[in-house]
């Protein structure tokens, strides 16, 4: 198996330690556009190899496309961060260039290539790779919802004082600060729903802070986080080259499920070896459904955004 990280900044570099630790592929490119900075990260990591038993070949590139050939899976992480006080929007007019050529280049030498896209805001740059590459729709996978969901479980395992792998937790919609929907009427702790443990208070303070839980990291760190974007993209990657057939939230294009069409956004799907595989229908409740509706009209103004661009 062969993989390929390109942006290798801090969500791109943990994205692809958390793949190399894993052993996820025989092969690991790591590809910046930043002279040495690819090269410096992969040595930095081989010389971890030793140390945590991990027999993955790492390599890294400053913008050399054919060190990426035949790779079976692509993360792009390139493009800006958000800084404090900034939407994951307001990085549409830098990031959207990027993504569009960064896929141009994987293409034309991984034509077979399943693309992930975490490069913010990652609901558009989804959308603008389905709608720039032509790919089969299954191929282009926006990672936000698993990173999401991972916050919305820490923030009820705090509330709970719960282990947070006790806890099955997704939120869908976009992947914005006001976009999000945790399903909290959905969530169990343990198979017992959450909502028989908390007050409608601590309900709505969970939900809140997940929804804002990668600002408030933004707020804290100068710049956007790393370590759970980096984890919840090598899942799903986990779960393409193990062909796991995981339930996930992610963003894929939507053909009138869940109301909607012609727009990529969160929804629970199964991912496998073919990408994401089939769209699950948790059946929302009129308020869920709602707030995903409006959601998606968020995403689309976004998405027409592109034309302007
Ligand atoms: C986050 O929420 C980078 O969008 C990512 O932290």
């Amino acid at each position: 198996m062969k993989i390929t990280v390109v942006g290798a900044g801090a969500v791109g570099a943990t994205c692809a330690d958390n793949i190399a630790r894993k052993e996820l592929a025989s092969e690991l490119i790591l590809l910046d556009i930043k002279e040495g900075i690819a090269e410096g990260k992969a040595q930095d990591m081989m010389q971890t190899a030793t140390l945590l038993g991990f027999d993955t070949k790492v390599i890294g590139s400053t913008n050399d496309y054919t060190k990426t050939a035949n790779s079976d899976v692509v993360v792009v992480t390139s493009g800006l961060p958000r800084k404090p006080g900034m939407t994951r929007e307001e990085l549409i007019g830098v990031n959207a260039g990027i993504v569009k050529g960064v896929c141009e280049n994987i293409l034309k030498y991984s034509p077979n290539a399943i693309i992930i896209i975490i490069s913010n805001p990652m609901d558009t740059m989804t959308y603008l790779a389905l709608t720039s590459t032509g790919l089969p729709k299954n191929r282009i996978i926006g990672m936000g919802g698993i990173l999401d969901s991972a916050r919305f479980k820490y923030q009820l395992s705090q509330h709970l004082g719960a282990s947070p792998s006790d806890l099955n937790a997704l939120v869908v919609g976009g992947h914005g600060d006001t976009t999000m929907i945790p399903l909290i009427s959905k969530a169990t702790w343990n198979s017992a729903p959450v909502t028989d443990f908390l007050s409608d208070e601590q309900q709505q303070q969970i939900v809140a802070d997940t929804m804002v839980g990668g600002a408030t990291l933004t707020k804290l760190l100068g710049t956007s986080a790393w370590y759970a974007p980096g984890a919840a993209g090598a899942a799903l990657v986990e779960a393409i080259v193990r062909d796991e057939k995981k339930l996930f939230t992610c963003c894929v294009l939507l053909d009138g499920e869940y109301g909607q069409k012609d727009i990529a956004l969160g929804v629970p799907v199964i991912i496998g070896k073919n990408g994401w595989e089939k769209i699950i229908d948790f059946k929302l409740n009129a308020d869920e459904q709602a707030a995903f509706d409006k959601s998606a009209d968020a995403v689309r103004n976004m998405n027409d955004v592109l034309k302007t661009l």
